[in-house]
């Protein structure tokens, strides 16, 4: 029998989930529901993501009168299970939270609601893998309220039950996202689509859908068409169908015609993916195709803060090999030039390594022993690149098919 009733929005200490450390952190409950007679209250955590949000029984809470045993944000804030964070995440997430509420102040009130919302989906079964979701996705009717929804890992299709789902798994006939082969690497057995979202439009929404799942402030759900859509796969060959299978791994969007220079939207790599360096392959296709455009392009902001520590390793790891590759220290144009990566973000990466200074007015790249030592470093941490010999890609309406591979999968539905 419950006792003790909480208020929505009220302020308590609550004790989180599978902690090992069993203190109480502060929180605020957002929502109540009952479960089998039981009270059960949906909790955002003060100073944590949002991803952290949980349904929590009210053994697990008690009243904010005593402010002993709090835990504050420290080395375990991934949302993704116990492992340690980096203190630049550290950093970027109080930035990140800022940033939020700066946010949040900005856009319309009927964004604003979404972006508010309680978690509607707990959990989704894709291909072999069940994965927690991290946040609301606005899922159509009783698909955005279901406990765990499941779904296609080929056609994204999205299921309620169980039995759906098993079925249609057996007779999908989609083997691999329905769009161009790009890039294939038999050795590594990875492979890039590319998806045009006015050709494989209900494919792309549910990309999107599947997308906001875990990420936060994006609202790009319907309009599909403006973007194209690279879809990382790993592939393995499949005994049965004679032909490669290939598993969803992560995308990035970018628009058709960015006019504020962006090229990434949305990048996102599935939880079960994640921390094996595909978020930074995914940012390298990025760069190699607005190398191949002749653009230098910058992500959409705002970053998540996994997504700005991504880029940030990304661009110190790519532009520290540069330094140590040249013979001669190179200007910034020169190294715009050869990375794809925007004068600012290369300023702001060079600031970073320590490879800045002040010279009559302007800024110059100097480099002395120490940060030598730095620049090598991180130009051992990037894992996973593009091997630019595997990309077969011309901008836009040029698009060179993969020789002898690509089948001809150009429409979904
Ligand atoms: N905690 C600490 N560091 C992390 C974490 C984490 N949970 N996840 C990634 N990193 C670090 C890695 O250590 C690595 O840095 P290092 O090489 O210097 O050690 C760097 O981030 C990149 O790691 P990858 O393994 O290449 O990236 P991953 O495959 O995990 O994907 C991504 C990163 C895409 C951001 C993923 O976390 C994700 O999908 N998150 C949810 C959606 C999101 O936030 N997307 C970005 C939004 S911003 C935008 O769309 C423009
Ligand atoms: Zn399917």
């Amino acid at each position: 029998m419950n006792i003790i009733r909480f208020k929505i929005n009220e302020k308590v200490l609550c004790h989180k989930h599978e902690d090992p450390e069993g203190s109480y952190r502060e929180a605020r409950i957002l929502d109540t529901r009952e479960n089998n007679g039981n009270t059960e209250y949906y909790i955002r955590y003060t100073e944590y993501n949002k991803r952290l949000d949980e349904w929590t029984t009210t053994n697990n809470i008690i009243r904010y009168s005593s402010k002993e045993n709090i835990i504050r944000p420290t080395t375990k804030e991934d949302g993704i299970g116990q492992r340690k964070m980096t203190r630049s995440l550290r950093q970027s997430n109080v930035s990140m939270l800022e940033k939020d509420s700066e946010i949040n102040d900005k856009i319309g009130t009927q964004e604003n609601e979404i972006f508010q919302r309680t978690k509607n989906i707990q959990n989704v079964t894709i291909g072999d893998y069940d994965l927690n979701v991290w946040y609301f996705s606005p899922y159509p009717g009783e698909y955005g309220h279901v406990e765990r929804l499941y779904i296609c890992e080929h056609c994204l299709k999205y299921m309620s039950k169980a039995n759906t789902y098993i079925k249609h798994r057996e007779h999908c006939p989609y083997h691999f996202p329905p769009g161009l082969l790009i890039y294939k690497d038999d050795k590594k057995h990875l492979a890039f689509f590319e998806v045009d979202g006015a050709e494989a439009k209900m494919f792309c929404q549910s990309l999107c859908l599947l997308s906001k799942m875990f990420l936060d402030h994006k609202t790009l759900y319907y309009d599909v068409e403006p973007f194209y859509f690279y879809i990382l796969c790993e592939f393995n060959y499949n005994e049965q169908w004679k032909s490669d299978d290939y598993h969803i791994v992560g995308y990035f969007s970018k628009e058709k015609a960015s006019p504020d220079g962006y090229n990434l939207s949305c990048l996102m790599v599935l939880p079960h993916y994640q921390r094996k360096g595909y978020g930074k392959m995914l940012i390298s296709m990025s760069y190699e195709l607005s190398k191949i455009e002749g653009i230098p392009g910058s992500p959409e902001k705002p970053l998540s803060d996994l997504g700005l520590v991504s880029f940030k390793s990304y661009w110190s790891g790519v532009i520290a090999e540069e330094l140590l590759n040249s013979t001669e220290i190179p200007s910034i144009e020169d190294l715009t030039l050869k990375t794809g990566i925007t004068k600012e973000d290369c300023v702001s990466t060079l600031d970073t390594l320590g490879c800045i200074s002040p010279y009559r007015g302007s800024q110059i790249i100097s480099i002395n022993q120490n940060t030598m030592e730095k620049l090598r470093k991180k130009s051992l941490e990037n894992k996973v690149l593009v091997k630019k010999e595997l990309l077969h890609w011309k901008p836009h309406s040029v698009v060179v098919k993969y020789p002898n591979v690509m089948q001809t999968l150009r429409t979904y539905c």
